[in-house]
């Protein structure tokens, strides 16, 4: 399970995130972005974000710690914009935040280089979730104390949004020519062989049972929290092995 702490004050909102994340203190007294699960794509995208973000970082690729975070709506009663407050009276109760990268800078692909080896692992990486959320347009990749950090896998794992249909879903190709870091060359075929070996399915159980409970509950075609779990894993464990060899675009 994540680390769970309580939100104590809702700080202010990140207004370039589509989603409306916030920035909350919590009684840790740590900062955290925070997604709502009252915000529009709803638990799907915050599961998302827990699976991609655990595996990312057991795969070496930086991305913010994460926290389920407890949220009181009474936290919303004082805020004036009414957008923020509709979202916190939506978002009792469990939601995610991840670790704020104070100071952090959006990615700039102009003005920060990038090496083909890295570049590689984090192509290989959205392909195996099918992220389609690293485009020069919106790149999701923070510059944080000289590193980049991976932010934002909510739109990640389409199969997610039709399990009957997950497995077809899951062998299509993944289309890299809109990603930002196409451009550096990257060395797919080298991240695959350091990064595929390690995506087994003990490591996907471990990924997947951080997810929350709640988030699972009540799935249409699963009587347990644990048998989604294992259908998040699923995919993965198959695309793992077989996916450099379908990522176009980076030619
Ligand atoms: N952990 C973080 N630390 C600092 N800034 C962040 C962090 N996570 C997100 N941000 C900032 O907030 C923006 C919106 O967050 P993101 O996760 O991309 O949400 P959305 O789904 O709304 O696009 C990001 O583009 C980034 O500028
Ligand atoms: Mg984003």
């Amino acid at each position: 399970m994540l680390k769970e702490v309580t939100a104590t004050r809702y700080v202010t909102p990140l207004r370039e995130g589509g989603s409306l994340p916030g920035l909350v203190e919590a009684d840790d007294l740590g900062l955290y972005v925070l997604k709502f699960t009252g915000a529009g794509q709803g638990r799907k995208t915050l599961v998302a974000e827990v699976v991609c973000g655990e595996l990312a970082r057991r795969l070496g690729l930086r991305v913010p710690g994460l926290a389920a975070v407890e949220l009181d709506v009474l936290l919303g009663l004082g805020e004036p914009d009414s957008q923020v407050q509709e979202l916190l009276k939506a978002s009792g109760g469990t939601n995610l935040g991840m670790d704020f990268l104070s100071g952090a800078l959006g990615f700039d692909p102009l003005a920060f280089p990038v090496s083909s080896e890295e570049a590689g692992r984090i192509v290989w990486f959205d392909a195996l979730v099918n992220n389609v959320d690293r485009s020069w347009r919106n790149p999701n990749l923070l510059v944080h104390r000289g590193d980049l950090w991976l932010v934002d896998h909510g739109a990640t794992m389409i199969w997610q949004h039709n399990w009957p249909t997950a497995e077809t879903s899951a062998a299509r190709p993944y289309d890299a020519s809109d990603h930002v870091l196409a451009p550096f060359g990257p060395d797919v075929a080298a991240a695959a062989a350091e990064l595929a070996p390690l995506v087994t399915a003990d490591l996907l159980a471990e990924v997947t049972a951080e997810i929350p409970d709640v988030w699972l509950a009540d799935e249409p075609g699963f009587d347990t929290p644990d048998a989604l779990r294992h259908a998040y894993a699923a995919p993965l464990l198959a695309r793992a092995a077989v996916i450099h060899d379908r990522i176009k675009g980076t030619e």
